[in-house]
């Protein structure tokens, strides 16, 4: 009886774990789209390129979908759904609000591969050759990508206010978030150099330059003269939207992010820990020196995030942002199984 109810208990925690992600790559494979649409993946580079050259910083924050999608339900382009009257979408989430932006340049792959080849490519598989190119496209690594992803039906604004890290997280919190995704102490610091391009608002930073842990202190960590820098940056009375470079060469992806680290020159706290904890201090120092380790580990960590997939029903969307219609019975039956699949 006893060990009945322990097997009970046991098998109901497997289900649960395997309800919140499934960490697989089974159906994912290079080349997914070579005969269903061939010019998939030029199609993607060549927007990605145009808007490289409109506008720099959008690429880095289409890079961002890729860990803002994947850490929450698996990569399945919950991000890009905006909210419905029966559904909260994930844009408005605490750390997407008023952050997370872009989202017109996955829009105009997605129209451009709807005329060429309708029906085929998912918005999930859009983030994540997108943000490869992002990083090719300025200077970083090239890599090939295994596609094959579906987009979900449903997100979930609690369940992505709830997991991302916020620029506060020190480094035994960001070990602990990523080991529940897989991803190694490598894995989080490489990764966390996506860093090396984009920007980040004032608003993320305030805590840290003027009440530090509740300190009514700085941190400590940030070098005097950087300090200035974005004192004079960042005031007490600033709009908070204001930005400021994430590394000291924002359009060029490098591994100048972890020099600026062991200058203590880090933008975000959650950038600057990454030095001052010992875990992961050796693997700062390792990137800064080498930068070909650091777009090695780069490549394996965006790998193993994009084969974060979720166990949940899916399609492939006409228009990223708005599920499919479907017709009314079948979208009462989806909502059931939604519902016991959700955790
Ligand atoms: C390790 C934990 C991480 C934390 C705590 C974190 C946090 C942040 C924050 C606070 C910002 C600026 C937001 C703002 O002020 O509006 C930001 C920007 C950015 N993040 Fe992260 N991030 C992390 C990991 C990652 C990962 C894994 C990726 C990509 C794979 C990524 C890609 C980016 C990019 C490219 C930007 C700049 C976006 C832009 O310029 O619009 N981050 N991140």
């Amino acid at each position: 009886m006893f060990q009945d109810k322990t097997k009970i208990t046991m098998l109901m925690f497997l289900i649960f774990i395997i309800n919140i992600i499934i960490v697989t790559s089974t159906d994912l494979r290079p080349g997914y789209y070579s005969k269903t649409c061939p010019q998939a993946e030029t199609t993607v580079r060549d927007v990605m390129r145009n808007a490289l050259k409109k506008e720099p910083r959008s690429v880095a924050s289409v890079m961002r979908f890729q860990f803002h999608d994947c850490f929450v339900n698996g990569c399945d382009g919950s991000v890009l759904l905006d909210d419905t009257p029966t559904m909260l979408g994930e844009k408005l989430a605490l750390s997407n609000i008023n952050s997370l932006r872009s989202f017109e340049v996955v829009d105009e792959v997605k129209e451009a591969l709807e005329k060429a080849c309708p029906g085929v490519v998912s918005c999930a598989d859009i983030i994540i050759m997108a943000s490869r190119d992002a990083v090719a496209l300025t200077g970083g690594p090239d890599w090939e990508v295994r596609l094959g992803r579906l987009d979900s039906l449903t997100a979930s604004q609690d369940n992505s206010s709830n997991i991302m890290p916020s620029p506060r997280t020190n480094a035994t919190a960001l070990i602990t978030l990523f080991q529940k995704y897989n991803l190694s102490v490598k894995d989080l610091v490489a990764l966390s150099g996506s860093h090396s391009i984009g920007k980040a608002r004032c608003f993320s930073i305030m805590f840290r330059l003027y009440n530090q842990s509740g300190s009514g202190k700085p941190d400590p960590a940030i070098d005097h003269v950087f300090r200035a820098e974005l004192d004079k940056l960042c005031p007490r009375d600033v709009d908070q939207n204001k930005t400021g470079n994430l590394d000291a060469t924002p359009v060029i992806f490098d591994n100048q992010y972890f020099k600026d680290l062991v200058g203590g020159r880090g933008f975000l706290n959650s950038d600057q820990t990454l030095f001052t904890f010992p875990q992961t201090k050796g693997f700062v120092s390792l990137f800064s020196e080498d930068q070909s380790e650091f777009f090695k580990a780069f490549v394996e960590g965006m790998l193993k995030l994009g084969d974060l997939q979720s166990d949940k029903p899916g399609e492939v969307r006409k228009n990223c942002r708005v599920v499919n219609a479907r017709p009314a019975h079948i979208m009462s039956e989806d909502k059931m199984k939604n519902s016991d699949l959700s955790v």
